[in-house]
């Protein structure tokens, strides 16, 4: 079988429930070129090794038009690109500016200081469940936490949470290779829900900035740094970026660290009995079932020899990062769930200068939510086994997670 063949099943819809397979045969040539011009990557080193290579980049403007490879939404000629798409020194001087409200040196407690309301977030979801003896895990918590979180953290108000939803899906559709849709479509109607994102935004944090509040979007609207200030928007892109990131990945991470778990019971009952657990389980996760299975971004800026093989300049380059954390030549026994792992620099929040800006805050909330369910839910079964996966092989999760239980602990 061709290596070309191998990445068109990954995309294939029959095979999102589990694609590792997949990977493993990928891996036996670890620079891949596709007819359409892609090249695949899909060793641990090899992806190590780009992402923190200069000479690759994440800004889609350097693409040769005539490399190959399908259209991304982040083409859009209209707006410019967000801090996960620009390259130094501009990237850096907007994640600065974006992590001054967020995190060290600037605002060292933020996260830390949201945990007990966090936590009260996910009590008082779950105890919703009572009464119940069945729930969909995605509907009725693992969508629904992060989008508290994220909004409440930038200053969305909760009664606009629902206006996202729409919008959130048509975007990262923009990413969903997958589906049979016409590209050009999908990469419209993408562009068109960004905008209409955008428009939301723009009023939305000029409100914050006449009547700041104790939020992101407030504190970045009024801030004034050593780097200026970000421009209206400069602010609406990355407002655009944050709400993306905050609906569409922790969702992926709880559920799939459920389904995990219920297949695993052993592990299941060592987290209920022992919570001290969880930092490492999580990690184990975003190694084993990572929410972003590739990276399909980035392109060479110069010719780069890896592996024995030529990327030309110009060229997309796919990063697979899923299949890089399941690489026994990094991994020992990749395929087996251990949460005790010590060795654990996965890929699941890619690395360098792009490495995920809302890891701290994603892991929090998995921790806390994965703890909270084993804790209280008696006796939880798997409904369906695979369950139904939506359809991105990019952001990758199950659409519904039926769960079936006896009785709720207080
Ligand atoms: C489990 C949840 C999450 C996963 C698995 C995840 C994964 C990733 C990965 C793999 C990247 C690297 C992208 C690249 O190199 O091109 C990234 C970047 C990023 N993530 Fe996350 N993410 C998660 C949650 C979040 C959350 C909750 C936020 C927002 C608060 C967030 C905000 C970002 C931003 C802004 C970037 C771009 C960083 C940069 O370019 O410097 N992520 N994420």
């Amino acid at each position: 079988m061709s290596a070309d063949t191998l990445v068109q099943q990954i995309l294939d819809y029959d095979n999102r429930a589990d694609p590792y397979p997949l990977y493993a045969e990928l891996r036996r040539t670890p620079v891949a070129r596709q007819h359409d011009g892609v090249y695949a990557v899909s060793t641990y080193w090899e992806i190590l090794g780009l992402l923190h290579d200069p000479r690759i980049s994440s800004d889609a403007r350097n693409r040769d038009p005539l490399a190959g490879g399908p259209p991304l939404a982040e083409d859009d000629p209209n707006l410019p690109p967000s801090f996960i798409r620009l390259d130094p020194p501009e990237h850096d001087r907007v994640r600065r500016m974006v992590t001054r409200p967020f995190g060290p040196p600037v605002s060292p407690r933020r996260i830390h200081d949201m945990r007990g309301e966090l936590a009260q977030m996910v009590s008082a979801l779950i105890d919703g469940f009572d009464g119940k003896d069945r729930i969909d895990l995605v509907e009725d918590f693992a969508y629904p936490f992060p989008v508290k979180v994220i909004s409440k953290l930038l200053g969305v108000p909760h009664e606009d949470e629902p206006l996202f939803h729409r919008w959130a899906e048509a975007i990262v559709a923009g990413l969903d290779f997958g589906t049979d849709q016409d590209p050009e479509e999908r990469v419209r109607n993408a562009q068109q829900a960004r905008i209409e994102l955008g428009r939301y935004l723009a009023g939305l944090i000029e409100e914050h900035r006449r009547l700041p509040g104790d939020d992101m979007f407030s504190a970045l609207a009024t801030d004034r740094s050593a780097d200026g200030q970000l421009s209206a928007i400069e602010l609406i892109v990355t407002g655009v970026l944050l709400l993306i990131a905050g609906h569409e990945t922790t969702v992926n991470l709880i559920t799939n660290g459920m389904l995990t778990l219920l297949r695993n019971p052993d592990v299941l009952k060592r987290l209920r009995d022992d919570p001290a657990l969880a930092p490492r389980l999580v990690e184990e996760l975003l190694r084993f079932e990572p929410p972003v299975q590739f990276l399909p971004q980035r392109t060479c800026l110069a010719d780069i020899d890896v592996a024995g093989t030529t990327i030309p300049k110009g060229s997309p380059i796919w990063l697979f990062l899923a299949s890089g954390n399941r690489d026994p030549r990094r991994f020992h026994d990749p395929d087996r769930f251990t949460p005790e792992r010590l060795d654990n620099q996965h890929l699941g929040f890619g690395s360098s200068i792009h490495y995920c800006f809302g890891a701290p805050l994603a892991r929090l909330e998995a921790q806390l939510a994965l703890t909270e369910l084993a804790r209280r839910l008696g006796d939880p079964q798997l409904v369906e086994d695979p369950p139904p996966y939506r359809s991105n092989p990019v952001l990758r999760g199950p659409r519904h997670l039926q769960l079936a239980f006896s009785g709720l602990a207080p």
